[in-house]
């Protein structure tokens, strides 16, 4: 097992990483009378149950309160509606919840454990690639609303990160796929290496390689959040190729899933970084074809106008004005006295969407 730290004062957690680590976990340590396992449809099949019974074999009691798998769920109405289950089942401030699944549960749940009378406990148990490199970790909770995606959330740390590679084997292919999409992220904003790891792997990625590239950007996120937990610098880096991808995730009302978002954001907004000089046209058209070979969508032809008035409501956005992390190679981003995001005039942006 490989152990890594969010530190946060206070509030700092560890990340566990391995093979099978849930089921030699103590949830007694966390000293909570009970656990509310929050998962969705999907994983609540594969899953919960054997939680559930871990859970019993500790002592401690325990409830699933499911709802059902997408992004669509990402709502305020999911997390009210989880919230008035928990009462009604008698979960009080004492109470632990468990968010086990993909970065949507991580999100709600994470969301719900920071108002449920007025806060309480949680951990975290991600079940997706994506969800282990990345949404599990930080304390970014959230919800969608038809304006945007995340436009309502809070930062919200967890107790802990339990990263189980086992749950991997059972996530279907295109599921790697849009975990893989974050990696390219990293790969492009901070660890050139990552970067040639993937390049090298990405059609053999077996329990080391996935094990290695988890602890990997683990090990790059927690450095960035300990740096910087409210995102007012570096830890805006992370939302490269995001700005483009969450208004494209809105405009098509989440039928492109995140990573598929993510990596049209990200040639889209490498283009931008090209235009203006900064990302060279060989570095660029690297992270094009690694986006490619992967097989993750690098085309795509919207309304220009309506994801510019969509990305002007984003958070990044300053009177406006749609901000981007510019690359300047693979491996590094545009940085100027602690800025991290730059606005960049529309015809630029048009131009990146052609
Ligand atoms: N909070 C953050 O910092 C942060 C960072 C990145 C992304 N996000 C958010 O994460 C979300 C995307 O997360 P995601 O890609 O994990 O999507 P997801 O949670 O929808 O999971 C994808 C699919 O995989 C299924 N699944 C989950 N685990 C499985 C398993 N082990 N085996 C089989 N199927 C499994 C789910 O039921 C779902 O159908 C987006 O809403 C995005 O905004 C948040
Ligand atoms: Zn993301």
């Amino acid at each position: 097992m490989v152990e890594i730290i969010v530190n946060l004062e206070k509030n700092s957690y560890p990340i566990k990483i391995g093979m099978g680590i849930v089921a030699e976990e103590n949830f007694n340590k966390f000293g909570c009378g009970k656990c509310a396992i929050i998962t969705d449809s999907n994983v609540e099949k594969l899953y919960a149950k054997d939680l559930e019974k871990k859970l019993n074999q500790e002592g401690l009691f325990s409830k699933v309160f499911s709802f059902p798998a997408g992004e669509k769920s990402k709502t305020f109405a999911t997390v009210i509606s989880l919230g008035r289950k928990m009462i009604k089942s008698g979960f009080d401030r004492k109470s632990l919840i468990i968010a086990l699944g993909g970065g949507v549960v991580g999100d709600v749940a994470g969301f719900l454990a920071s108002i449920y009378e007025r806060g309480i406990k949680f951990i975290q148990i991600p079940t997706t690639l994506l969800a282990q490199i990345d949404s599990s970790i930080g304390g970014k909770t959230g919800v969608d609303v038809p304006e945007g995606k995340n436009l309502f959330g809070t930062f919200y740390q967890p107790l802990e990160v339990m990263t189980d590679i086992n749950f991997l084997a059972t996530l279907p292919k295109k599921e790697i796929k849009n975990g893989l999409a974050e990696l390219i992220k990293y790969g492009m904003i901070k660890d050139s290496r990552l970067f040639e790891f993937l390049r090298n792997n990405y059609s053999n990625l077996g329990e080391k390689e996935l094990a290695e590239i988890i602890e990997k950007a683990s090990g790059i996120k927690a450095a960035i959040v300990s740096k910087d937990e409210k995102e007012s610098g570096e830890r805006t880096i992370l939302n490269y190729g995001h700005t483009i991808g969450h208004a494209i995730e809105t405009i098509e009302n989440y039928r492109i899933s995140h990573g598929e978002a993510v990596a049209l954001g990200m040639v889209c907004e490498g283009k931008i970084s090209n235009t203006l000089g900064l990302l060279s046209a060989a570095d660029l058209k690297k992270q094009i074809e690694l986006i490619r070979l992967i097989g993750l969508p690098v085309n795509y032809c919207g309304n220009t106008d309506k994801l510019i008035e969509i990305m002007r409501r984003d958070k990044k956005a300053q009177a406006g004005n749609p901000h981007f992390v510019l690359p300047i190679k693979i491996g590094a981003v545009k940085n100027e006295e602690n800025k991290f995001a730059f606005a960049v005039k529309e015809n630029i942006i048009i131009k990146s969407l052609k």
